[in-house]
């Protein structure tokens, strides 16, 4: 393993003896690094009985630890559902025989399949969950509330768990809280028009991530019903639709019209019903009157064209934008009769050629080897250049409008149909919680929904449930982890392995991305002043012995600007492109030689 290393560092190092400061602190590292690894792995291979010891020893207190046991809510709670007791759940829950409004029909059944049953994945034992099997069909379920929820004095709190076992492509795993009322009264009819008052929860298609608020707000002057959506949160919310893991999603919505949004116990969004949603609760006091009409002389453009301006004579609206150069002659050695294609006089008539069946054969076109030679074959013709008279098409400059009146607005009246509800939190009774829902990928795991007025309830089941889940997640996770710390500990010079694993990436970056161009063009700089000095090269020094006392001298100094440049080059922070061109230009093959920098590709998109 060595071996290969140290040719490969060897390799790198000798053309270029006197630079190999930066390639060589890169072979070192790079040998290191491999070297430490293949230390690591041969005694990971020899203690790889203890460390079994101390797994099965760290283990086995850990499955211990966490034993669930289906909640059951205390205090204030209107619904409470864990999914793990499946004869109360069909006692419980209805599914929908009704079909989807407004599709169509063949289609519009709700004939998706929900059933009850353990997670793919990490689950605690005892738990289960409601999971819907199937994908792109229209799927329905709902059960009532032990007592309708009454908007009053205490705040609402909604919270359940979604798992999306295979991630989401596109789909909804939103809470659809049905209002009370004739709708609600046999949950067989729950389909998309049953009136809601409140829909929460994650919904995706595609790039479009969202974590719905909906409320659906009576217009006081009227009764109809509106929706009102929430302000997005601050954050995108991506992970819960990829990683495949417990997320907990929670509502409040209080009294004094707050409201909070909280994913795994952490806020991301909050704000008020009044201020924060979309149409707002109350329409604005003064509208545009909309029988009000532009006059018809109202001139709204700022600016004209001068009418007194005139084309000035000597403007060539058709003047060509490109001229044949005048000044280009012909080179003296273009040869004008030569032909660019000549047949290769290589070529041979194959022998099974008839010509009677094939025609004369003509031996194939190859570019005529006189015209590479020299300037050029054929009709000659000076190249094009830009046209000095060109002017374009005439256009009259733009001055201040005289009859500008500025935007047009209507005049404001009245809004007629204003009305101000401050207490936009007193909605409608809820009766219901519904899922109806439609999704691409499937498998989504639904559990532990509650609808209380105490957060200390929600809370508190929270702990014996979610919180749970993701403490047995975060174990599985972290016996690797905490494994690899215990052996690191017995084994401390891994640490350093660790610091050049996790350093070796950032100074590869910094010596192939920033360092390698300039170190090429001070190779050439070099080069370009050895010959107009008739200083000593590195070649020379290589295989000249006598000449040490000069190569000694040359390569402090070449270090000292080498070093003054590479400062140079930080401080402006870029390259040293314009110093140095002509060495470019002497040495163009060195280039090939340069490492591009590492192109980031896209990362893929999840499976
Ligand atoms: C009720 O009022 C709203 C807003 O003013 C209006 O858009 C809606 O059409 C009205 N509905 C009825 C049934 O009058």
């Amino acid at each position: 393993m060595c071996t290969p290393i140290f040719m490969f560092c060897w390799c790198q190092i000798k053309p270029n003896f006197k630079i190999m400061n930066k390639r060589l602190l890169s072979c070192f590292i790079v040998g290191v690094v491999f070297l430490s690894l293949a230390a690591v792995s041969q005694s990971e291979n020899e203690d790889d009985d203890d460390a079994a010891v101390v797994a099965t020893e760290e283990e086995d207190p850990v499955e211990e630890d966490i034993i669930y046991r289906s909640p059951i809510p205390s205090g204030n709670v209107y619904f409470a559902e864990h999914f793990d007791d499946i004869n109360q759940f069909s006692k419980k829950w209805i599914l929908s025989e009704a079909k989807k409004h407004d599709v169509d029909d063949d289609i519009a059944k709700y004939d998706g399949k929900w059933e009850v049953e353990v997670p793919q994945k990490n689950g605690l034992t005892g738990d289960l969950g409601l999971v819907l099997k199937s994908k792109a069909k229209h799927a329905a379920i709902s059960a009532h509330l032990d007592r309708p929820f009454k908007f009053t004095v205490k705040p609402l709190i909604v919270q359940y768990e979604v798992t999306l076992q295979e991630g989401q492509e596109c789909g909804g795993a939103y809470l659809k809280l049905l209002s009370h009322g004739k709708h609600t009264a046999d949950l067989r009819h729950f389909n998309n028009k049953t009136p809601y008052t409140i829909m929460f929860g994650p919904d995706k298609c595609g790039n479009d991530h969202k974590l719905h608020f909906i409320f659906r707000h009576k217009n006081p002057l009227n009764g109809t019903f509106s929706e009102k959506h929430c302000k997005k949160p601050k954050e995108r919310l991506e992970e819960p639709f990829k990683d495949k893991l417990p997320h907990l999603y929670t509502l409040v919505v209080r009294p004094d019209n707050t409201f909070t949004v909280k994913l795994d116990h952490k806020i991301v969004n909050e704000g008020s019903l009044l201020d924060d949603f979309t149409p707002p609760v109350n329409p604005p006091p003064e509208i545009g009157d909309p029988d009000d009409t532009k006059p018809s002389d109202w001139d709204e453009r700022e600016k004209i064209s001068d009418p007194e301006a005139r084309k000035p004579d000597d403007w060539d609206e058709d003047a060509p934008a490109m001229i044949p150069d005048p000044a280009a002659t012909k080179p003296v050695s273009w040869l004008e009769d030569e032909p660019q294609m000549i047949p290769d006089p290589n070529a041979e008539k194959p022998d099974d050629w008839d010509s009677d069946m094939d025609g004369d054969w003509e031996a194939p076109l190859i570019p005529n080897p006189i015209c590479e030679s020299d300037a050029g074959c054929g009709p000659w013709e000076p190249p094009q250049i830009n046209n000095p008279d060109y002017k374009g098409k005439w256009r009259a400059p733009l001055i201040d409008n005289p009859n500008y009146k500025g935007r047009w607005n209507p005049r404001r009246i009245p809004n007629p149909d204003f009305f101000e509800d401050k207490d936009p939190f007193r909605m409608t009774d809820i009766a219901a919680v519904g899922l109806e829902l439609w999704s691409i990928s499937n498998l989504i795991l639904f559990d532990n929904i509650i609808i209380t007025d105490d957060q200390t309830v929600a809370e508190t089941w929270a702990s014996e449930t979610f919180d749970l889940k993701r403490r047995k997640l975060d174990k599985d996770g972290e016996s690797l982890f905490s494994r690899l710390v215990t052996y690191t500990n017995e084994h401390p010079w891994l640490w350093a392995v660790y610091v050049i694993v996790i350093g070796l990436p950032i100074v590869l970056v910094l010596v192939f991305c920033c360092g390698s161009s300039n170190q090429e063009r001070e190779e050439q700089r070099r080069v370009a002043e050895a010959k107009k000095t008739d200083a000593v090269s590195p070649d020379d020094v290589d295989e000249q012995a006598p000449a040490k006392a000069t190569k000694s001298k040359s390569q402090l100094e070449v270090q000292e600007e080498e070093e003054e440049e590479e400062a140079a080059a930080e401080a402006s922070g870029g390259e040293l492109d314009t110093e140095t061109p002509k060495a470019e230009e002497a040495v163009p093959e060195v280039a090939g030689d340069v490492p591009s920098s590492p192109k980031k590709r896209p990362s893929r998109k999840e499976e």
